[in-house]
């Protein structure tokens, strides 16, 4: 199972085992991370689940949705070129040890 680790904007992290097929914001949320609000429940329609890719990673991660960049265009927290929607980021195999920061906000 692909262990992600999520940084929040005060440093602190949590590392989380995310089931594959599941989503970086399905496993967050089930298990109690704060930070990721997901209002819509995942389908793609909110942007509370923003999360910052650490740059390392960012080249590994399948491409926007055309959807998830427009969305990402109404993030509370300012758009980054790393930002992503942490619904639309499936866990795989190949993601074990991705990194990813938390805005400071999601609404
Ligand atoms: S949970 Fe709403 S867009 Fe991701």
């Amino acid at each position: 199972m692909p262990m992600i680790t999520f940084i929040r904007p005060d440093g602190g992290q949590r590392d989380l085992s995310v089931p594959e097929g599941t989503s970086l914001m399905q496993g967050a949320t089930t298990q109690g991370l704060d930070g990721i609000v997901a209002e819509c429940g995942g389908n793609a329609m909110c942007a509370t689940c923003h999360v910052y890719v650490d740059e390392a990673w960012t080249e590994r991660l399948p491409p926007l949705f055309e959807d998830e960049d427009a969305l990402l265009e109404g993030t509370a927290a300012e758009r980054r070129p790393t930002s992503r929607l942490s619904c639309q980021v499936i866990a795989t195999a190949d993601l074990d040890g991705l990194v990813v920061r938390l805005p400071d906000r999601q609404v």
